[in-house]
């Protein structure tokens, strides 16, 4: 990998906070080499004087990184320090060469690791791991040994003073503690926020006494945590108000972090302060043990995973089924002259653990009431839910039941018209009454993007002069979208919740699961927003700021749109009710087997109005033989993301920065692939902040946390699409022909003119430079192409290109229901009812099937039929349905199917046609709004 760019001081180094781990690995690797080459040249070589340079520069670069880790410790970089003075550069080499090892190897995290002794066994040690390590493309595995992490204590300390706590914590070490960890130590508060951003091994944290505010760096990292907090107010405040805004900071970083605070003796005045965020107060500084058994018990708490443990516990247990299963603990497969191969594949202990028991020591997901239950409350403990549900079936049954749960029949719910398929079935289960809302289309890429804030408002409006608003029951939108759009969810809430302050929320975050693991996605899931107003709503902060709004609001004119479109709204804080789902699809982000989701809540009227449906609709759509693994592989996910789930997002948003950057620089690349920038896929008049792309090739990547902080919508960058138009073959030809059967690189989405390659938290940085490697030959394979082509043949590709990248068929909007599905058409409200057209077309009188690719659709609309779909009819890609049953036939969306070139379209038989109603079926006149 690259080195940061050349004219680079260490400060701006660390302003590369995104790839602070590569970077971090990439110098100790280049110092390594560095050395190698040092070692071999005599002193007075002009090529010695500038690797000694270039061996300074580093090692002032890592001393600024490796204060904030345990390993290499202060005292370690000081030996280092010492060699290098004393200019022993064979000796120096051979020490960074064990720390590398044992940085690659992970060994420093399994047993001590001295530096100052060059002890040969030793070093065989670290090199035998740092082999297998490299062998299997991961660390050696910790799965037996005690899980390592790290202590940050915040003190402004003397060296001395710091080694003598560092000792003190040492010494407490017992082989029978179930953790081991180092100590970090940190003299200021800008340090330890530093420390928590880059060290992923800090997991507890010790606030101790007095430390001042400025750190002895100058780090761009923290512009954006910081900002609104001026120095001269921190650098005033007291020891127990810095201390307790530090721990607030930390808890919006990085929640999962245990926190103590050691307090000088000013026992009423700390206690007195909201210490919420505090797992513990200390009085005493010296109380080593105490603080010892505390941070330890406190990892326990996250580490444990309730239903997992149930489940080995069982599956060791001997037991006799005269229940169903025949397949459980293995028994109609090892005794088996013709299957025993699935116990080879699999191993016994997936059979062990499978049984249909909801007792003995195990639990039943329909009713829990033991370890399922407990697993549920940790889930909603790690995703900042009040409630959390485990879902066996996907987010397409987690879908149905949160809507099933609070939609009745004929309640309006207003929802993204591309939203996944369960939805639109979900509506017709529920019987909702449909408002489609249209994202903004990039026709470009035959893709769409999300749902302006704008238009959201504008359809509750409509319903608001209706008089209907009070049949509105729910807002569904899809964040992130497949392709990465990400909404404000704070802010499309905060204005919903203005005009209709008990609107429920159905956030579809299906792909967003991770994003709660790191502070730059966070504040866009629905759960943090959700708490976040809701202690907005009730501070009296806000209060003043409402009752100012309101008196400007109310001197407006209310009759006026532009009254409620072009201004921020602020709901009422005495009417407000904050009620807030989220979907996930755990298995597609985290670590969970497939069909593994969650519903996460914050309904402030759950308890009183949804406990008793929501009960309701769980059973209806959950298997009474939910899969145990399923269940269980939940909780490992949960208990995976909340010990590392800062790290694994960290790096894969790393990983995907350096697939961007090359993407972005290397000119053969570019020449057929495009990668979308933010600017691509969010127009100019949704990136408030103008953030084009949040990479520069001078300052790096820098630009993502000021577009996530203010922007309508941002793109999340771990989703790459990359625009392949030049290359002159379709998203689906070179995704199957190209990626797939060639080089077996498999890819989910595609559109026309796209392809979408997905990072996620197994991504390495391995799989990165394989797929680099791939497109760089597949560029190749396309110059020769064209070079090796008659005049014919390039005015082919020519013409291919041009479909691509020119002929592209405007993206359709929902046209509307038919008069005969909308309730009341008098009210020029949108809303349909889906369910109704839905199960009138089960009676084939009712139906007739109209081919448009010989023009008979076409003849009849023009002599003024209105042509109603009775069916779904969606095209992969994009995967959205162009029409829904009772939706009017438009010529745009006829159009749109003739010109896409996709060879599977649900609903859509080409040698029939589309299934249409019968006139006579649709009654009423239609008097479209
Ligand atoms: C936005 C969205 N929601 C829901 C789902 C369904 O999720 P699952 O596959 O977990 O059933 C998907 C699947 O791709 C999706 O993209």
């Amino acid at each position: 990998m690259s080195e940061m760019t050349g004219t680079d001081t260490p400060y701006t180094a660390l302003g590369f906070y995104h790839k602070i781990s590569q970077l971090r690995s990439d110098t100790w690797n280049a110092l390594n080499r560095d050395l190698g080459r040092l070692a071999k040249l005599s002193r007075d070589d002009s090529r010695a004087r500038n690797l000694i340079k270039a061996v300074d520069v580093k090692l002032t670069r890592l001393e600024i990184i490796e204060d904030y880790h345990a390993f290499p410790s202060k005292e370690d970089f000081r030996h280092l320090w010492t060699l290098f003075n004393r200019e022993e550069y064979a000796l120096l080499e051979k020490v960074v060469k064990r720390l590398v090892r044992a940085l690659i190897s992970e060994s420093y995290r399994r047993r001590h690791v001295d530096l100052s002794e060059t002890d040969t066994d030793a070093e065989d040690l670290e090199a035998m791991d740092a082999l297998a390590q490299l062998r299997r493309g991961h660390p050696a595995s910790n799965s037996s040994a005690q899980p390592y992490f790290e202590l940050l204590i915040v003190d402004a300390m003397s060296q001395q003073e710091e080694e003598v706590v560092r000792e003190a914590f040492h010494n407490l070490r017992r082989p029978e503690d179930r953790f081991v960890y180092d100590v970090v130590t940190v003299r200021s508060f800008e340090d330890a926020l530093i420390a928590i951003l880059v060290n992923p091994n800090i997991q507890s944290c010790l606030i101790r006494y007095e430390f001042p505010y400025k750190s002895k760096y100058n780090l761009s990292a923290l512009r954006n945590y910081l900002e609104g907090l001026s120095e001269v107010e921190l650098e005033s405040k007291s020891e127990a108000e810095r201390s307790l805004l530090l721990s607030s900071m930390i808890r919006e970083i990085r929640p999962e972090i245990d926190q103590f605070l050691v307090t000088s003796g000013d026992v009423e005045a700390t206690a007195s302060q909201d210490i919420r965020h505090f797992n513990r107060i200390f009085y005493r500084e010296t109380d080593y043990i105490e603080q010892h058994h505390t941070i330890l018990r406190a990892i326990d708490d996250r580490y444990r995973t309730p239903f997992f443990d149930a489940l080995r516990e069982y599956s060791r247990k001997p037991t006799g089924v005269f229940h169903a299963m025949p397949i459980s603990r293995g028994k109609s497969v090892t005794r088996s002259h013709w299957a025993g191969h699935m116990i080879d594949f699999y191993g016994i202990n997936i059979f062990l653990a499978e049984t249909s028991a909801t007792s003995g020591g195990l639990d039943s997901l329909l009713q829990p009431y033991g370890p399922i239950k407990k697993a549920q409350e940790y889930a909603a403990r790690a995703f900042g839910a009040r409630q959390s549900f485990f879902v066996t079936n996907g987010t397409s049954t987690a879908n149905k039941i949160v809507v099933q749960a609070l939609v009745k029949p004929r309640d309006i719910v207003l929802i993204d018209r591309d939203c996944h398929k369960s939805h639109h079935y979900g509506m017709v289960l529920a019987g909702a009454h449909v408002s489609y809302l249209d994202s903004y289309p990039l026709n470009d890429y035959s893709m769409y993007g999300g749902v302006p804030l704008r238009e959201i408002k504008q359809t509750l409006l409509a319903y608001k002069r209706a008089g209907k608003l009070a049949k509105v029951k729910m807002l569904l939108l899809t964040n992130c979208t497949f392709d990465g759009v990400v909404y404000n969810v704070r802010r499309v809430m905060e204005e919903c919740l203005a005009i209709k302050p008990d609107l429920v929320f159905l956030w579809d975050e299906a792909w967003f699961a991770f994003a709660t693991f790191n502070p730059t996605y966070r504040p866009r899931t629905a759960m943090h927003a959700a708490r976040s107003l809701s202690e907005r709503y009730r501070s009296e902060a806000y209060r003043e700021e409402y009752d100012d709004w309101k008196a400007e609001f109310e001197a407006l004119d209310p009759d006026d749109d532009a009254t409620w479109l072009d201004r921020r709204l602020l709901p009422d804080p005495d009417q407000v009710r904050v009620r807030t789902y989220a979907t996930h699809s755990t298995h597609k982000t985290l670590t969970s087997l497939r069909q593994g989701s969650m519903i996460h809540v914050y309904d402030q009227d759950f308890r009183q109005k949804v406990e008793a449906p929501f009960h309701e609709a769980y059973m209806t759509h959950t298997s009474t033989s939910p899969n145990y693994q399923i269940v269980a592989s939940l909780d490992v996910g949960r208990m995976q993301a909340e010990m590392e789930g800062f790290e694994l997002v960290h790096a894969q948003v790393e990983t995907a920065l350096s697939l961007r950057e090359q993407l972005y620089t290397n000119p053969l690349l570019k020449k057929y692939f495009q990668v979308l920038k933010n600017s691509d896929m969010v127009p100019l008049e949704y990136r408030q902040s103008g953030v084009e792309t949040y990479y520069d090739p001078v300052s790096g990547w820098h630009k993502m946390e000021e577009a996530w902080a203010q922007d309508e919508f941002v793109v999340d960058p771990t989703r790459v699409t990359i625009a392949i138009g030049q290359t002159g073959i379709d998203g689906d030809a070179f995704k199957n022909e190209y990626l797939m059967n060639k080089f077996g690189i498999q890819i989910n989405k595609t559109s026309r003119n796209t392809v979408l390659f997905m990072t996620n938290i197994g991504t390495t940085r391995g799989s990165i430079a394989y797929l680099l490697d791939v497109l760089i030959k597949l560029a190749k394979e396309f110059d020769r192409r064209w070079e090796d082509s008659s005049r014919p043949e390039r005015k082919i590709i020519e013409h291919r290109v041009h479909s691509l990248t020119q002929d592209l068929p405007p993206l359709p909007d929902f046209s509307r229901f038919h008069a005969a599905f909308r309730p009341n058409v008098e009210d020029k409200t949108p809303e349909g009812d889906i369910r109704e057209a839905y199960f009138l077309s089960y009676d084939d009188d009712n139906t007739e099937y109209l081919r448009f690719d010989n023009g008979e659709l076409q003849r009849q609309m023009r002599s003024g039929r209105d042509v109603v779909s009775a069916s779904f009819v969606i095209p992969y890609p994009p995967g959205f349905p162009v029409l829904v049953p009772g939706q009017v036939i438009s010529e745009e969306i006829l159009y749109f199917l003739q010109a896409l070139d996709v060879k599977e379209i649900h609903g859509y038989r080409p040698e029939l046609g589309l299934l249409v109603f019968h006139e006579s079926v649709l009654h009423g006149e239609d008097t479209h709004a």
